[in-house]
């Protein structure tokens, strides 16, 4: 195109020059009448503009072309994680017993992320995670969703090894909470029923409440039909993750994944979201990823990773008895006159 659209000028250029200089010579010989002269400009402005307008169709269509070369590949593209034709569909709502039996994981060959995780998550009980920023924490939570399969090792869901079970049936059992809460292009509502389509108002409007986003969502523009989103109202950090809250509590899975946001917010959200946390973790089995000393103190279990490892394990109590990586990062993280998140693992 940088060669095209010159070419274009130019020749539109040249040919009015080859036009001043053989039509202004036969005005000067009188053999054509000045009107003729000039009326023929307008013509060949006429003719060029069709041109111009043609070189740009032609631009979009090279664009296009490039643009459509990608859309087979991408369609082309083969899931990483498929169910198997014989997989099965859980019986009924799961108990929430997850087990990793030596389970490694690796990206990239060569470069394991997580290596030899032996875990067990109790039914009902609270498990939270720490460890610092990219030791893959997140990675770990992911791969029981089955977002990811492990390269080695074996996670089962009571008993049931995941790749043995229907996805959908897996999936309906997990709500999961982001660290970057995605909120589609949509209404606040759409936005909350999406894991719950048949939910009542009545019920959209609790879980709301329950997980302190009913205030905030009144005072927008349309209240629950506000359009949000990618091009829609934006809203904050903190109010995105109240809205995840709620969407969570309404699709009342029996296993909850949280990936806490690492974003600061100010005292007062901080402690309604604490809040709304701890309501939505009632009766679940929960995977925390913890970033907050007060989610990670309350937990059950508290499982350090380190470079890959699980390096320890306990109650807040027990890992605080002696010297490890959890008491220092608690220390750190303690004496800081402002809460630093990311020293408990943030990102
Ligand atoms: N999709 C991906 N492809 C390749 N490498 C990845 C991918 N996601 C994460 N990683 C790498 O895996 C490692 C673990 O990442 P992970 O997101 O699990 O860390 P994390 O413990 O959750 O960190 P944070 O506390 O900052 O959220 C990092 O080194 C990261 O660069
Ligand atoms: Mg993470």
């Amino acid at each position: 195109m940088a060669v095209f659209h010159p070419a274009v000028e130019l020749a539109a250029a040249l040919g009015t020059i080859f036009l001043i200089y053989f039509g202004g010579r036969l005005v000067i010989h009188r053999t054509v009448p000045i009107a003729d002269l000039v009326a023929y400009f307008f013509y060949l402005e006429l003719l060029y503009q069709p041109v111009r307008a043609l070189s740009n169709v032609w631009e979009s269509i090279q664009q296009s072309l490039a643009g459509a070369e990608r859309v087979p590949e991408l369609l082309g593209q083969n899931p990483d994680v498929t169910e198997k034709p014989q997989a099965i569909a859980l019986p009924g709502r799961a108990k929430g017993e997850i087990r990793f039996h030596n389970v490694s994981f690796w990206y990239r060959e060569g470069e394991p992320v997580l290596e030899d995780i032996n875990l067990e998550i109790e039914p009902g009980t609270v498990v939270a995670l720490v460890g610092p920023s990219g030791v893959g924490k997140t990675t770990l939570a992911m791969l029981i969703p089955r977002f990811y399969d492990p390269c080695r090792g074996q996670i089962t869901l009571d008993g049931y090894d995941l790749r043995a079970l229907k996805l959908q049936s897996l999936r309906k059992q997990i709500s999961i909470v982001m660290q970057d809460v995605f909120l589609f292009h949509g209404t606040v509502r759409e936005n909350l029923l999406f894991g719950c389509p048949d939910a009542s108002e009545k019920e959209t409007i609790q879980a709301a409440q329950a997980a302190g986003a009913h205030g905030f969502i009144v005072e927008l523009p349309q209240g629950y039909d506000t359009v949000i989103g990618e091009r829609g109202f934006k809203l904050s950090a903190g109010q995105r993750e109240r809205l995840a809250i709620a969407r969570a509590l309404l699709k009342d899975a029996p296993i909850l994944i949280l990936d806490e946001a690492t974003s600061a917010l100010d005292v007062e959200t901080e402690a309604q979201i604490q809040q709304a946390l701890e309501r939505l973790m009632i009766g679940r089995t929960s995977l925390v990823i913890a970033h907050r000393l007060s989610t990670v103190r309350k937990a059950d279990t508290i499982v350090v990773l380190q470079e890959g490892r699980i390096v320890d394990k306990g109650s807040h109590e027990e890992l605080m008895a002696w010297d490890g990586l959890y008491r220092r990062l608690h220390l750190i993280q303690a004496h800081e006159a402002t809460p630093q998140p990311s020293l408990l693992g943030g990102s």
